[in-house]
């Protein structure tokens, strides 16, 4: 499931976490890089131990830890401490699976990825190029979105970022490991507990049907979670 997340930073805070980044020390995005994924990826990164990465990045997990859609979607057990990154004129990063774990060595973070996360950094008018590109059994996905929206996709996903052709395009992307770890039975919670919360607006928390469907979701989770 791939899912946009609008509106995870304000105008305001987008502007304060780049005032925190921009001017910090960028090095070469093949640092985190897997050997495959190395070959392939042209941009740079804040080195996650940069004082600013770590200030930035506890705002873009606080944010996305105040989101409902993200908390609902991701059921998120873990958040990898977020990184940044950026793409130049030319820069771009070709096709890739992310690796399957992570490992922060400052903070002893130790992640399954079962969830890619981007948050978007610019404004889209600001460059040209520079989509994600996500490929699922549905076809191909190019994300291309507002400055402080988060897309959220599998990270079990074949993915690229188109060369930018104009500009520069900043991002925050990080991974979660999920209390449910298959994407299929996740996104069949996330459409319940949407559905749920639609019929208790127009009928109200103590409908039955609505106390036993919640009651139902609740028993799914309690028999896929994982702590
Ligand atoms: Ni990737």
């Amino acid at each position: 499931m791939m899912l946009q997340v609008p509106g995870v930073l304000t105008p305001a805070e987008v502007a304060h976490v780049r005032g925190l980044i921009d001017a910090a020390a960028w090095v070469d995005g093949k640092a985190t890089a897997g050997a495959q994924s190395g070959l392939v990826k042209r941009n740079r990164q804040l080195p996650q131990d940069a004082p600013a990465a770590r200030d930035a990045g506890i705002l873009v997990r606080d944010a996305v830890r105040r989101s409902p859609l993200f908390m609902s979607a991701a059921l998120p057990h873990t958040v990898f401490p977020p990184l940044f990154n950026r793409y130049e004129v030319g820069e771009t990063f070709g096709d890739h699976i992310d690796n399957a774990l992570r490992f922060h060595a400052d903070t002893g973070v130790r992640i399954r990825t079962d969830l890619s996360a981007t948050l978007f950094l610019t404004d889209p008018g600001d460059y040209d190029g520079g989509e994600l590109v996500v490929e699922d059994t549905y076809g191909l996905h190019e994300v291309k979105l507002a400055a402080g929206d988060l897309i959220l996709y599998p990270a079990s996903s074949l993915h690229r970022v188109r060369p930018v052709t104009r500009g520069a395009r900043t991002a925050s992307f990080f991974w979660v490991q999920s209390l449910v770890r298959e994407d299929a039975r996740r996104a069949l919670l996330f459409d319940m507990d949407l559905a749920i919360q639609c019929l208790a607006e127009s009928a109200g928390q103590d409908e039955p049907a609505i106390v036993s469907l919640t009651g139902a979701y609740h028993n799914l989770l309690r028999m896929w979670a994982e702590l």
